[in-house]
């Protein structure tokens, strides 16, 4: 099954990640008004699915113990997707009185990383999505699902490509709109990606497949150019390159939303987004966050 894709496709939706995978691991204090005008102006600059925040222990994740303000604050367009992440039930419960209507669940492509990031087993994600999925269904929420370390883990080294496939097809069965693959260190090459690829297209709707690089070894974009040829026409990017996950060493920031914007116009192919206007959301996120130190 390929779900009907173009290969390259001639559109493209940049699934901006910066004010959650990004600010996630920021080590400044970066206040509430800061992510709040962030998310709003990179929701200006046309991006139109913009991760807004997560809504996970704060033990876990103190940059985003204000995802509850976060929400509540945003001045929303009517025609972009703030999706938040949530863990649990718990997680849901928060995000719904926050006024969210887009949810990711997120769970991992290994045991270990499982164990490390969410302190369960990947059967134990799914038995704690059961009930966070249903409710997103009958409350209309758009579902997003996250395979953590789709290619190597930080933990248990190289992932076959059919584990990563496992997952990713259970959170389709699950009832997720859409799940992204995740190189969650940023060590995959070009070759990992068209083997995860090749393996997963058979199962999965290529057209709700979306691609998560980080930069680590430098090669998100030669990785981005693999997902392209094969017709993934969705990639996640964080402007300004923040970001990484506190739980994964080493993983330093996400394929920055302006180096992918670059890429994808030099390609011919549409976005929709205004760079400069990502720059701009940046620079005002920089400032806030040297004037709040
Ligand atoms: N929001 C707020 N608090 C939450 C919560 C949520 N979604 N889920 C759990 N908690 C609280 C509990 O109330 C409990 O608080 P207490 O110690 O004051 O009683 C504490 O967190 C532990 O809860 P428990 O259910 O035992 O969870 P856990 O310790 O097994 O942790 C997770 C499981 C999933 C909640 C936690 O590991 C987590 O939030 N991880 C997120 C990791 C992450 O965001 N990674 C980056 C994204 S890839
Ligand atoms: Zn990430």
């Amino acid at each position: 099954m390929t779900g009907g894709v173009e290969r390259p496709p001639p559109r493209v939706t940049v699934v901006e990640v910066g004010p959650r995978d990004g600010l996630q691991n920021e080590p400044g204090r970066v206040p509430t008004a800061a992510k709040v005008s962030f998310v709003e102006a990179l929701a200006g600059a046309g991006l139109r699915v913009v991760e807004a925040t997560s809504f996970v222990s704060p033990k876990a994740v103190p940059q985003l113990a204000d995802a509850d303000e976060v929400m509540r604050s945003l001045r929303r367009r009517p025609d972009v997707r703030y999706p938040v992440l949530v863990p649990n039930e718990r997680g849901l419960e928060r995000a719904l009185a926050a006024g969210a209507d887009a949810v990711a669940l997120f769970t991992a492509a290994t045991e270990a990383f499982a164990e490390a990031n969410v302190r369960a087993s990947i059967a134990e994600t799914f038995e704690r999505f059961r009930p966070v999925a249903m409710r997103a269904r009958t409350d209309g929420l758009w579902l997003r699902g996250y395979v953590s370390v789709a290619f190597d883990c930080p933990y248990s080294g190289r992932v076959a490509p059919e584990s990563a496939r496992d997952v990713a097809l259970r959170l389709f069965d699950l009832g997720c709109d859409e799940v992204s693959l995740a190189d969650t260190i940023g060590t995959a090459t070009p070759g990992d990606v068209a083997r995860l690829l090749d393996v997963a297209l058979r199962d999965l709707p290529g057209n709700r497949l979306a691609l998560h690089f980080h930069d680590t070894g430098g090669r998100a974009l030669d990785n981005v150019a693999i997902g392209l040829d094969h017709g993934i026409a969705i990639y996640d990017s964080a402007a300004g390159g923040l970001g990484g996950c506190p739980f994964a060493p080493g993983a330093p920031g996400n394929l920055a939303t302006e180096t992918l914007l670059a890429c994808l116009a030099g390609r011919g192919i549409e976005t929709g987004v205004d760079r400069l206007a990502v720059e701009h959301a940046v620079a005002g996120l920089r400032d806030a966050i040297a004037s709040a130190a």
